[in-house]
């Protein structure tokens, strides 16, 4: 099949370079002409494991090429696939069509021959009417059909849940479009992922209820997690013994600083727009968005109080931007608010991340970058694990002892086993677990380099 990608960000690529990997022949279009030419010299514009060796491949192959105009590959196309950004708008938030409009203008003027036009930007429901109502307008004598199929690939993971995914959900009621999505997909049908055909808003609102799902069981245990604190429970164990319920499932039940990302946050927002637009408020979802948002610099307060209050003239040292491990995206990172929060409250910032600084650098101002975990907790009053990159599972913690000007350490992913760290004479504090875990064994154990002990408010 020949393919064309509109749009070759962190979904568009990931799924050009699959779909050259199933033997199709693919052209990834975009117009940043900086992002193809970096391509076109085998440098990948975005961090993804895996996908600089899968790109390599299939150019050396001859079927992945990229392109900065999509004429030539949109008229030798059985399937356009736009891949554009669906930002929030500024203003109420409502999903940002700009990009999946102009993409469809531009595809209507060079369609040649019947063409299935694939909606893979998470877009609300009604979109592809739209996109078909534009293409037909510009381009009366095209021969198309216009589906939705959208994209559920995790970032860091991205390679591997778009080979192996749990269902491939196809919207459109015309079989000949269906034809050719199952041709598409006919390596992972083989392989006994699902392919599920739906009607083309069913597909465009299983996006938006999946992700608002997600981020609500993440809120959900967030909130457990701070009852946990309050009455003495730990949210790990907790969400153990809910997780192994098969009803439940053991996933997204990971306490933490609220979840961020380019996703979750504008695909709830949308979400809750179009309900209010439809007159069917899903107040389920409004909550879950108003407790994330406070929940970000929540976190920066549990720094001040692990900091004894407050974090005037200190130095706090942060491990980790991107929103989750293994991405270079900064896109609502829960890091942007937490910095923001500390620098607000007088904290100069020291941070390092294995690949999200270039990105941070841009979106961050007046912080310091590291170049490895230990130089960032050099002379650092408290230590933040803010993402849970694996370069901070095994941390030696003698060392980061040594450097620190005070043992002070903030996991807001629990990483760590809490008898651990205090053993070690850290005041450790983590997310949902007992208080009392979070103080030192006794005052010997924190050893000279002690500066600054903790008072009873400052452990509370
Ligand atoms: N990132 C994810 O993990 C993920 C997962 C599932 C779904 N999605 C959805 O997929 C869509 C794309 O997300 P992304 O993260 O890949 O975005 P992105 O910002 O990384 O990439 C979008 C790309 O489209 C290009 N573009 C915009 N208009 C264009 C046009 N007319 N012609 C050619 N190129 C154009 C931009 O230059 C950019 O490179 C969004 O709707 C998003 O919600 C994202």
């Amino acid at each position: 099949m020949q393919v064309a990608i509109i749009g070759s960000g962190y979904v568009g690529l990931v799924s050009g370079a699959c779909f050259a990997d199933f033997g199709h022949v693919v052209c990834c279009v975009d117009k940043d002409p900086e992002k193809i030419a970096r391509l076109r010299a085998g440098e990948m514009p975005i961090y993804e494991p895996g996908l600089a060796e899968l790109v390599a491949n299939n150019v050396r192959a001859g079927r992945l090429s990229f392109a900065t105009e999509l004429s030539d590959a949109v008229r030798r196309a059985d399937a356009v696939f736009i891949a554009v950004g669906t930002p929030s708008r500024r203003g109420d938030g409502f999903a940002d069509l700009s990009f999946v409009h102009q993409a469809a203008r531009e595809i209507a003027a060079e369609l040649d021959g019947y063409t299935v036009v694939v909606t893979k930007s998470t877009v609300p429901v009604g979109t592809g009417d739209e996109v078909e109502r534009i293409i037909a307008e510009t381009a009366p004598r095209a021969q198309f059909a216009v589906i939705s199929n959208p994209e559920f690939l995790r970032e860091g993971a991205a390679i591997a849940d778009f080979k192996r995914p749990d269902r491939i959900v196809i919207g459109t009621e015309e079989e000949r479009a269906k034809a050719v999505m199952t041709e598409i997909y006919r390596p992972l049908y083989l392989n006994q992922a699902p392919l599920l055909f739906t009607s083309r808003r069913t597909a465009e609102l299983t996006k938006y209820a999946a992700n608002a799902f997600l981020a609500t069981k993440i809120t959900f245990i967030n909130e457990i997690a701070d009852l946990c604190e309050k009455v003495g429970a730990n949210v790990q164990e907790v969400a153990r013994g809910m997780g192994l319920d098969n009803r439940i499932g053991s996933k997204f039940l990971h306490a933490g600083p609220g979840y961020g990302g380019s996703c979750f946050p504008k695909d709830t927002i949308a979400l809750i727009k179009t309900a209010q637009d439809y007159d069917a408020p899903i107040r389920i979802v409004e909550t879950v968005a108003a407790v994330n948002d406070q929940r970000k610099r929540a976190m920066a307060r549990k720094v001040i109080q692990a900091c004894g209050g407050s974090v005037r003239g200190k130095t706090i040292a942060v491990l980790g931007l991107t929103f989750k491990p293994n991405t270079d995206d900064m896109r609502e990172a829960p890091s942007l608010s937490i910095i923001a929060a500390l620098q607000d409250g007088g904290a100069t910032v020291r941070a390092y991340d294995p690949e999200g600084m270039e990105a941070a650098k841009r979106m961050l101002e007046g912080v310091a970058y590291a170049s490895d975990p230990y130089a960032c907790a050099d002379g650092a009053d408290a230590l933040v694990i803010v993402t849970e990159w694996d370069a901070f599972r095994a941390l030696d913690f003698e060392r980061v002892k040594r450097v620190m000007n005070a043992p002070v350490l903030v996991d807001l992913r629990n990483i760590y086993r809490p008898e651990l760290l205090r053993k070690l004479g850290f005041r450790y504090t983590s997310v949902g677990q007992p208080v009392s875990a979070a103080e030192p064994e006794s005052a010997e154990v924190l050893g000279p380099i002690n500066r600054t002990r903790p008072t009873a408010a400052s452990a509370a």
